[in-house]
């Protein structure tokens, strides 16, 4: 099936119809999201259901068995990695995205690999993630591993910004972080945001998330079962429960 001829312009990223199998076991069934240019969207889920899975999928970290990715009006599926990311298509993955032995600076330069024939160009993405967070400037040369848990996940971010992508795809951004930290990460996505940059959230506060996103997703069991606006998934308890009473087990 060939889906190319109903994605329009201001459609940056359309994954259409995405399974995925580890092994004999299918996390994605016909997953299809479709994020406007510009767009903020928070993906939103329980525990398993397979978001962090949906980005890998998109990024071509795990390969999809059926299904195809268009990002910028390409066919971009199972393109490798780290081409899908020098197109603009940007993946900070969950956890502590920086490495703890390199320093601050070092950090910044292995984002902009992927320039590393373009001396010019890593400057500017250095620059420009230094300007969005100015404390990196004295501390260029502290090691990644002794930044605070919210600092690392800055790091992670300015890492992707430096090969000046269209479209972020942030995963577990919150991990294990004071719900102020996340707010001001969130802050930080949505200046991002308002400077151009479409952003995909993986979130797992929900409603600091309906807050600051235009358009929610929600996901269970491998599948998209609402996407629209925060105030109306609130609504929908049966959804919404599980992710409340999951948080229990
Ligand atoms: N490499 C892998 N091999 C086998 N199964 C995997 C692998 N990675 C993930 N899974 C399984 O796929 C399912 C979806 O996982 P995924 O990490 O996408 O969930 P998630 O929605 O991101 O959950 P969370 O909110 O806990 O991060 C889970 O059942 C998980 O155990
Ligand atoms: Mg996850």
């Amino acid at each position: 099936m060939t889906m190319a001829t109903d994605i329009g312009a201001e459609t940056i990223l359309a994954a259409r119809g995405l399974d995925l199998r580890y092994g004999r076991v299918q996390i994605l069934f016909d997953v299809s999201i479709d994020v406007r240019r510009g767009e903020f969207v928070a993906l939103l889920g329980t525990n398993g259901a397979g978001k962090s899975t949906f980005l890998k999928a998109v990024s071509n970290l795990s390969p999809i068995s059926s299904g195809r990715v268009h990002f910028e009006g390409d066919d971009i599926t199972l393109l490798p990695p780290d081409v899908i990311a020098a197109r603009g298509l940007a993946h900070v993955p969950g956890g502590r995205g920086s490495l703890p032995d390199l320093t601050v600076e070092e950090n910044l330069r292995l984002g902009g690999h992927l320039l590393r024939s373009q001396k010019g160009r890593l400057a500017e993405g250095m620059a420009r993630a230094f300007d969005l967070f100015p404390w990196m400037v004295t501390r260029r040369r502290q090691l990644a591993g002794t930044l605070s848990g919210g600092e690392q996940q800055m790091l992670a971010i300015a890492r992707a910004l430096v090969t000046e992508p269209s479209m972020l795809m942030v995963d577990e951004l919150s991990l294990g972080l004071a719900p102020i930290i996340v707010e001001e990460l969130m802050g930080v996505l949505k200046t991002l945001n308002g400077q151009g940059i479409t952003v995909l959230v993986v979130e797992q506060h929900a409603t600091l998330a309906m807050e600051v996103a235009e358009r929610v997703l929600f996901m269970e069991k491998g599948q998209v079962r609402f996407s629209g606006d925060g105030r109306d998934l609130l609504g929908r308890e049966d959804l919404l429960r599980s992710v409340f009473l999951g948080a229990g087990h």
